[in-house]
């Protein structure tokens, strides 16, 4: 069986571009699976998965859990809210008494960078980073590549541009990596103070011309602005925001083409994006929703594979 290069996911900037073609390939059978009469193979039957949240997730940790079930593994949730890290508990004594259940692997959103590298470092398990603070978020951008190929064929040579809070966005780094490796153009639009200084060393173009960035792209991802990791005013007024770089129909109109419209949610609707927007044909915001489950069973799959567990 072809295996990944590596033992976690712990960002896209680790994986090959053969991981990620393996990823989507695996990808492509589960997505056929979850769309039959019945949902579920025996794939990981004695296998047990605890999906960790020290922040809040609707699409992420849903996902997940659902990928598990679907593969017909254990799962245990925990979330930080609820547990005693609000007694003083220390991230590894946590898992590690999580691990001592006889967990396989974590599945871990953590407020911090580097949180999912730490643990992999620290503890005996597979981890899969769902999210560390500003950095990566790579199960997102994957669903994100995995869509766009299907709307548009291979992704090489396409123009796609990310838009919004670029600083503040994990889902920026881990999209800008995977649609880098795979020949796709990638172009960053906001308003200056949202652009992280020296980006333009990973590849990108820059602009603060949403029209003309518009124009440019084949699909755009319009980013959320991320009001709760901002400790300064980024920009005059969330009004403002919306006029310069928000997505109407009165924009998309005025570009003359179709583009394809991706956001990985949750929608500030009237902010980043109005809802006749939001809600149009060419947004895929709830085919990327769909894929997300299917990319998230074939990474539980593949990363399950290396862990060399006796199947009964
Ligand atoms: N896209 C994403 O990470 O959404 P959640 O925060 O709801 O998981």
């Amino acid at each position: 069986m072809e295996q990944l290069s590596v033992d976690h996911l712990l960002g896209i900037k680790y994986l090959s571009e053969a991981d990620i073609q393996l990823i989507f390939n695996t990808a492509d059978h589960f997505k056929e699976v979850i769309n039959r009469p019945i949902k579920k193979v025996p794939s990981l039957r004695d296998i047990t998965i605890a999906n960790l949240f020290f922040e809040n997730s609707t699409r992420t940790k849903l996902s997940f859990e659902l990928a598990e079930k679907r593969l017909s593994a254990d799962v245990i949730n925990f979330s930080a809210s609820q547990s005693s890290v609000k007694k003083g508990e220390t991230l590894i004594d946590t898992v590690n008494n999580i691990l001592a259940m006889k967990v396989d692997v974590v599945v871990m959103r953590h407020p911090n960078p580097g949180a999912a590298l730490f643990l992999s470092k620290n503890v005996d398990a597979c981890i899969i980073n769902a999210g560390d603070g500003t950095h990566e978020h790579p199960s997102q951008a994957l669903l994100d590549a995995y869509s766009i190929k299907e709307k548009l064929g291979e992704l090489k040579g396409k123009k796609i541009a990310i838009v919004g809070d670029i600083l503040h966005s994990r889902v920026a780094l881990s999209n800008i990596y995977a649609l880098k490796m795979l020949g796709a153009q990638v172009q960053l639009c906001g308003p200056k103070s949202l652009i992280p200084k020296h980006i333009e060393a990973l590849g990108v173009g820059v602009s603060t011309d949403l029209i003309q960035t518009l124009k440019w792209c084949d699909a755009v991802n319009m980013l959320r602005v991320q009001n709760e990791r901002m400790d300064l005013n980024y920009f005059p007024s969330t009004r403002e925001y919306a006029q310069l770089y928000g997505l109407n129909a009165k924009k998309l109109g005025s570009i003359k083409k179709e583009i394809v419209l991706l956001h990985p949610g949750p929608i500030n609707r009237g902010v980043e994006l109005t809802s006749d927007v939001a809600d149009s044909k060419n947004a895929i915001i709830l085919d990327q929703v769909e894929n997300g489950v299917a990319i998230r069973m074939a990474i539980i799959y593949l990363l399950v594979a290396k862990l060399n567990i006796p199947s009964t």
